[in-house]
């Protein structure tokens, strides 16, 4: 991922830039894939039908991660083939499970792309890949800290949105809380220096998180399939329902955002089931 281009992004509105945050798909192979007992083809389609129900005029869509369970051409195709449609820029990162060259492959078409930069109005917004191969933690390389230092200080107008698929501080489930980005304090340091706005963003904990921390906003969104029992010590499901986040940040560095989730569709969660 050492392309560190620019994207500019027109918003729809001049007072604000909204935006839809899918995260943790876990998409199979197969039409039948159930993760935890739950059909995540089901439950995505549930969400993208709310969103386009719902939503007026998103400027874009952020794919934090997890997109695929089995990093399959198919998982990747099938997506494709459902986010091509909405005709919104959809801009993805890698999750764990996740194959990086599986996604260029197949998820740089139309408006689906992977973009480390993006400039819309008084926002940056900075895509960082979090995964490392074959493991389920996190790490951002150094390449890519200097680069969201840079982007940080070349752009000193600007409020930054940073995406990643790892969480970058604990969110209180003992056995999440190992799996999260192990160099996170070079993280906040690479933004440390940013004298407007930043916002960390993230997917992973499959559950909502809301914080502050050395003066960065901190948001998790739900999965749109499985969630994770919050406050737990080893691996839990929860019953919450599947989810995603519409995200509204203004000129003056304030972020509104609003956690929806789809209470009217039927599933069972296979709460037996230790691991995912
Ligand atoms: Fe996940």
């Amino acid at each position: 991922m050492s392309d560190f281009s620019e994207k500019q992004i027109h918003p729809n509105s001049r007072d604000c830039l909204r935006i839809i945050q899918l995260t943790d798909t876990h998409i199979f192979a197969e039409n039948a894939g159930k993760l935890l007992g739950l059909n995540t083809r089901e439950s995505f389609e549930a969400v993208l039908a709310r969103l386009m129900k719902e939503e007026i005029a998103p400027d874009l869509i952020l794919a934090t991660g997890d997109l695929s369970q089995d990093a399959s051409e198919e998982s990747y195709q099938y997506l494709l083939e459902k986010l091509q449609p909405l005709n919104i820029p959809c801009f993805w990162i890698p999750g764990n499970h996740d194959k990086p060259e599986v996604m260029q492959k197949i998820l740089n078409h139309g408006n689906m792309m992977f973009e480390p930069h993006i400039v819309a109005g008084n926002w940056q917004i900075v895509m960082l890949d979090s995964s490392v191969p074959g493991k389920v933690y996190g790490n951002i390389s150094e390449p890519q800290l200097d680069f969201l230092q840079q982007r940080i200080s070349n752009n000193q107008q600007r409020h930054s949105l940073v995406v990643m698929h790892h969480q970058p501080v604990a969110v209180g489930s003992q056995w999440l809380d190992g799996l999260g980005i192990k160099n996170a304090p070079e993280l906040f340091n690479a933004v440390a220096s940013n004298d407007k706005e930043t916002c960390f963003l993230w997917g992973h904990v499959h559950q909502d998180f809301v914080g502050e921390q050395a003066g960065v906003q901190l948001i998790s969104t739900p999965s749109t399939c499985v969630q994770f029992k919050p406050g737990s010590t080893e691996f839990s499901a929860g019953d919450e329902a599947p989810g995603y986040r519409y995200l509204t940040l203004y000129p003056d560095g304030r972020v509104d955002s609003v956690l929806h989730r789809i209470h009217d569709i039927a599933f069972t969660v296979d709460y037996s089931i230790k691991g995912y």
